[in-house]
């Protein structure tokens, strides 16, 4: 059976390049990074190059980046660390209905901590109300927290305008560049972002790595303590391997950033068009240009979306979908509610994210795939047999 991987945005595969560097980092150069001894100190060598790799992608310094296990700790370091840190100021943090859940679970724990949050609406695109934003900022607010670009929908938000606002406030803004980083070039001193949270597995690193920047002199509360790594912030033997191949994926998704984003960008206007043209009652979700190269988020009217998801899957199609059906319970995406789709069009909703490896045949192929068995929930379909008896 042929096999497609359209699910890059949930987790990519390790490259040559990536894997070549990593490999003497399990047997050859294995020492502990801490260590004093002649060991220690070539698998030092190591951390650090990865190190100058990530802030050189990203326009920071060395000292400016904090390695973590991924995403989602260097999102929830960000909160609860800066909160924590800049309370004497003020405990009002501001984010966006739309973030990733570690950002908003963390809220969550800030509200219980005393803290007051708020979460910004979107308009039907997925852009921050930048209005909202001018509205609510105030003298107890001390944290600003936008997502770069949204994992479910692709959209890409004015980072620019959030931080000038931010600053112009004195508050700190950090923003979640898990999906965006290496879908557009990403300078932390262009964007004035105080704070910024990556991932290794989103661009080829392997998984269970990531990084947080902050800027010099922003104060943060110490993530993990004891041991003394990262600067005392973050202890912990360091993942020698992981972040040696972190630092490659870093500097050859910025090297290739261009000719790659062409080609997704390609691959995925391809696959729209084409679903556009052969499969009716669909919506394609998100804003039309401010949008990952590779995300292409489909809403298929009157049906379940999980069970498309299980017949790709069966027909070796791998894709996401935007709602989760957890006991029981239909959950609607956060994502997809506060860009106002109505349940029952988010329910149907798939994520497809493509790769540099994909090719034209292969979404030819995903294309029959779809409308088959778009086709035949449709059939056995109550919502589109309500439609047709209205
Ligand atoms: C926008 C966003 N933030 C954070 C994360 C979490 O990253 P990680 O999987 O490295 O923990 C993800 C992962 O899907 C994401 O898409």
């Amino acid at each position: 059976m042929q096999k497609v991987y359209l699910d890059n945005a949930a987790t990519t595969k390790v490259s040559h390049e990536v894997l070549t560097e990593m490999l003497p980092a399990f047997n050859e150069v294995f020492g502990n990074p801490n260590s004093l001894h002649s060991f220690g100190r070539e698998a030092l060598n190591l951390v650090d190059k990865a190190r100058d790799r990530v802030a050189a992608g990203i326009n920071a310094e060395r000292g400016e980046i904090y390695f973590t296990s991924g995403g989602t700790e260097a999102n929830d370091w960000a909160l609860l660390g800066l909160a924590m840190a800049n309370k004497a100021k003020g405990n009002h943090i501001i984010t966006s209905q739309i973030e990733h859940h570690s950002v908003l679970e963390s809220c969550k724990r800030l509200e219980n901590l005393g803290f007051e949050v708020t979460y910004l609406p979107v308009d039907e695109t997925g852009l921050v109300d930048i209005a909202e934003l001018l509205h609510c900022i105030n003298q107890k607010t001390i944290l600003v927290s936008v997502m770069a670009a949204n994992n479910e929908i692709g959209t890409i938000q004015n980072l620019k305008t959030i931080a000038k606002i931010a600053h112009e406030k004195d508050v700190i803004f950090h923003t979640d560049a898990v999906q965006a980083l290496g879908s557009f070039k990403i300078d932390v001193k262009d964007l004035d972002v105080d704070a910024m949270s990556i991932s290794g597995h989103k661009i080829h690193a392997p998984k269970g790595v990531g990084a947080l920047y902050v800027k010099k002199g922003v104060k943060i509360d110490n993530l993990i303590v004891g041991g003394g790594q990262e600067k005392g912030k973050r202890g912990g033997t360091l993942n020698l391997a992981s972040i040696v191949g972190f630092g490659k994926a870093v500097e050859t998704t910025v090297r290739d950033y261009t000719i790659n984003n062409k080609k997704l960008k390609s691959l995925r206007d391809y696959f729209v068009s084409r679903v556009k043209e052969e499969i009716e009652h669909i919506n394609v979700n998100g804003h039309n240009h401010q949008r990952l190269p590779g995300l292409a988020s489909i809403s298929f009217n009157f049906i379940e979306g999980e069970s498309l998801m299980l017949l790709l899957d069966m027909a070796g199609v791998a894709v996401s979908t935007g709602s989760a059906c957890s006991s029981g319970d239909l959950q609607t995406s956060h994502v997809l509610k506060a860009i106002g789709l109505a349940p029952e069009v988010a329910q149907g909703t798939i994520r497809f994210s493509f790769g540099t490896n994909n090719t034209k045949e292969e979404i030819d192929y995903v294309i029959e795939v779809l409308k088959k068995n778009v086709a035949k929930l449709r059939q056995m379909s109550p919502l589109k047999a309500k439609r047709v008896r209205k």
